[in-house]
């Protein structure tokens, strides 16, 4: 019989967290032991919540909003996506205790455009991308492992992008004014929304894709809903289209790798799953 492993995802709210039955799935569908439970962790209780699942003997835990930074200075050791991201989605706890942190996002968003087309090549074009908070962090740093020359960072406050540029100094990332965020996108290969704006319940991006080749890729970190605004624009317009949900469902990948020793498939069942827990 396989050991007992429990796991589970931290944050606050954390009732409608996907990443239960994503898990929870890949643990039945490899006939392995334990749970991924969701537990609920007030900001100011993060340290002992922390402590509590090492205690009960947790392998390892997600991490989301809003404990993702200050998970990164609880963890003892911090791998490299997570350091430049200054993020921690995964945290995998050792046998005495210690906290290893990781950053599985940039992994995800990069994953997710394979996953649609395995011949895609970040190398050969620019990138527009708008927005500058965590997440974009997070596709930026992917986009830079995949060999991307160029990347046109728009956000509404400027110089959250500015400080996103200096942070990543080895990135090909040009600032543009959010009023021009769409004369930038002009010759690039790809368009990726990072911000908010689209989600059920928020504002909409307002994004005219007039500026855009009509082969250029769109994605959207955004996936409720499933077809945002901005990507069923650029259907109509015939752009190659990949939908937010894929990111959630690759990024958790790694995560059951670290703890489990498997690194899951994310199979069509597993999608229509998550696909129905949102409608
Ligand atoms: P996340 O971790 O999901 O990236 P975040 O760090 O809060 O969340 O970042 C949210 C992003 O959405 C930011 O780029 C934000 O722009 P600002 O930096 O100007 O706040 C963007 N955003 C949110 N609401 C917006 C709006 N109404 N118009 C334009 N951008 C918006």
């Amino acid at each position: 019989m396989t050991d007992l492993i429990n796991t589970a995802v931290i944050g606050h709210p954390i009732e409608h967290s996907l990443s239960p039955l994503i898990h929870n799935h890949w643990i039945a569908e490899y006939g392995l032991r334990g749970e991924y439970a969701a537990v609920d962790i007030m900001p100011d209780d993060i340290k002992q919540g922390i402590q509590n699942l090492i205690d009960q003997g947790y392998a390892g835990f997600n991490v989301t909003i809003p404990h993702k930074e200050a998970v990164l200075n609880l963890c003892q050791y911090v791998d490299e996506a997570a350091q430049k991201i200054g993020a921690v989605n995964t945290v995998k706890i050792s046998e005495n205790g210690s906290l290893s942190g990781f950053n599985t996002d940039h992994y995800g968003f990069i994953q997710n455009i394979k996953a649609h087309d395995s011949q895609f090549d970040f190398a050969a074009g620019g990138a527009m991308v708008l927005g500058a908070g965590g997440a974009a962090r997070a596709v930026i740093y992917g986009l830079c492992k995949q060999g991307v020359p160029e990347i046109r960072l728009a956000n509404r406050t400027m110089e959250k992008a500015e400080q996103l540029a200096l942070d990543f100094p080895e990135a090909p990332i040009d600032v543009v004014a959010w009023d021009d965020r769409e004369y930038a996108a002009e010759g690039v290969n790809m368009l990726v929304n990072t911000t908010a704006l689209g989600m059920s319940g928020m504002d909409g991006l307002d994004y005219s894709l007039d500026h855009l080749a009509s082969d250029a890729l769109v994605t959207d970190i955004v996936y409720n809903p499933l077809y945002t605004d901005l990507l069923q624009a650029a259907k109509m317009r015939g752009n190659a289209c990949v939908t937010g949900i894929g990111m959630l469902l690759h990024q958790a990948r790694p995560a059951f790798e670290k703890w489990y020793g498997v690194l899951p498939q994310v199979s069509d069942d597993l999608t229509e799953k998550v696909l129905e827990a949102l409608r």
